[in-house]
């Protein structure tokens, strides 16, 4: 479902040369959990040992509450919130017709932002997800706070215990704790899987069933990828192979992972997540970016065809079959002069910017490209990609020698904000 296409032989000549014994080393690291950090590698599996009672269990509190709601408000931050949003624009779009929409809380403090959200949604029906993994997140935990009261003042206690659902670890933290002493239906993220790998237990999978996007079929995806990234030459290690000759032999320090559909924004927002959360250590790492062309064309493009070299390479995401298509009108006064692209679909148009864009980059502006061809956009695609991109991610984190499941930066501003603002404790 994922191809990994290197637009230039010399860097497919040096990655079908990588050392095999340290690919081999490395996946057996990731499929036997002995690599540092072996104790978040609960994800590798997790296709098929996810908790079906669990799931069933989902699907009856969700679809009760989608009967109720217009909107679920999904609080969370980082791998508690990025990795629903980015199924869930990708799978259903930007403007889907039917079913729950949701709207994202508790990833800024934004006062302004926060303030229209309660604004938006206190003439509608809604519910709430609180998602934290710790419990004790700084913005998610004062965003819930504001629309828990809200949900309460408007519906009455009994109703809002209907509507707010509670994700987070099975025993600790103030979220849990939270949940227990108000009777909040609560699903669990499991010890061994951490945020930014989180997407596929209930983090993900719950707010993605209440706007009614098919579960089974992400699962379905992701297993796919499971299987097909077991073998040594699978195109998830080719993709992570490149990116490390490009960062550690040619000296490159930044990806910019390319999109060329609006609805893919949020999943290379996932993807920076992911790679730039786990790679980003002991000095190293290459700096994830993104764009979304033909939108960044118009003003990063120029940037990667004539600024500094040897800093920055692409990896573009090339969709085959988009989820809808339309045809350029033809007009019969063709004052516009556009009547010349009136036998090409948007899609096939999209597709000759991808080509003429690969063309001017790496050919005339020299910066390499890697090409990953999606089949398409829809909850198999999603899953697959989503386990694929993990699985190439913990292989360029170990093949870069950092343990790619902890996130000790993170949680230095985190203490930091803590003291600040004088929490108890800090
Ligand atoms: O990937 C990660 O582990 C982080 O991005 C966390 O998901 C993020 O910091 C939110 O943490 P929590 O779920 O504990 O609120």
């Amino acid at each position: 479902m994922i191809k990994t296409i290197l637009k230039d032989s010399k860097i497919e000549n040096e990655v079908s040369n990588f050392s095999k014994d340290e690919v081999k080393k490395v996946s057996e690291m990731i499929e036997n959990k002995t690599g540092e950090g072996n104790d978040f590698l609960g994800w590798v599996t997790w296709p098929n040992d996810f908790d079906k009672d669990e799931l069933s269990r989902m699907k009856v509190v969700a679809n009760n509450l989608k009967e109720k709601i217009e909107v679920l408000l999904v609080v969370g931050i980082g791998g508690s919130y990025l990795g629903a949003r980015a199924a869930d624009e990708m799978i259903r779009g930007l403007y889907p017709k039917d079913g729950v929409e949701l709207i994202y809380i508790g990833n800024t403090i934004s006062s302004t932002y926060t303030k229209q959200v309660l604004e938006y949604v206190k003439n509608k029906e809604f519910g709430i997800v609180n998602i934290s993994k710790s419990g004790t997140t700084t913005e998610p935990g004062i965003a819930f706070r504001v629309f828990e009261k809200l949900l309460v003042d408007i519906k009455g206690k009994e109703v809002a215990k209907e509507r707010i659902v509670a994700v987070t670890d099975k025993a600790k933290g103030a979220l849990k704790q939270l949940a227990t002493a108000e009777g909040y239906e609560t699903f669990t993220i499991p010890d061994d899987i951490g945020g930014r790998f989180s997407v596929f237990t209930p983090v993900g999978i719950f707010p993605l069933l209440v706007a009614g996007v098919n579960i089974d079929e992400i699962f379905a995806g992701a297993k796919k990828a499971m299987e097909d990234t077991k073998s040594l030459d699978n195109e998830a290690y080719k993709y992570a192979v490149a990116r490390h000759i490009l960062h550690t032999q040619k000296g490159f320090k930044a990806e910019t992972l390319v999109g060329y559909e609006l609805q893919m924004q949020t999943f290379t927002e996932w993807w920076k997540q992911l790679f730039g959360e786990s790679e980003g250590k002991d000095g190293k790492g290459l700096f994830p970016t993104s764009c979304i062309f033909s939108t960044d064309l118009h003003s990063l493009g120029q940037f990667v065809q004539e600024g500094t070299k040897n800093v920055l390479f692409e990896t573009i995401i090339d969709v085959k079959k988009p989820t809808m298509d339309l045809n350029v009108p033809t007009n019969d006064e063709d004052l516009d002069g556009l009547n010349y692209l009136t036998s090409k679909s948007f899609h096939e148009i999209n597709k000759v910017a991808l080509e003429g864009v690969i063309d001017a980059h790496a050919n005339t502006g020299d910066v390499p490209n890697i090409v990953l061809e999606f089949e398409k956009m829809d909850a198999e695609m999603f899953g697959y990609a989503a386990y694929w991109f993990m699985k190439s991610c913990a292989m360029s984190g170990y093949l870069l020698g950092i343990n790619p499941f902890n996130q000790p930066g993170v949680e230095v501003y985190k203490t930091n904000m803590f003291k600040l603002l004088r929490k108890p404790g800090f």
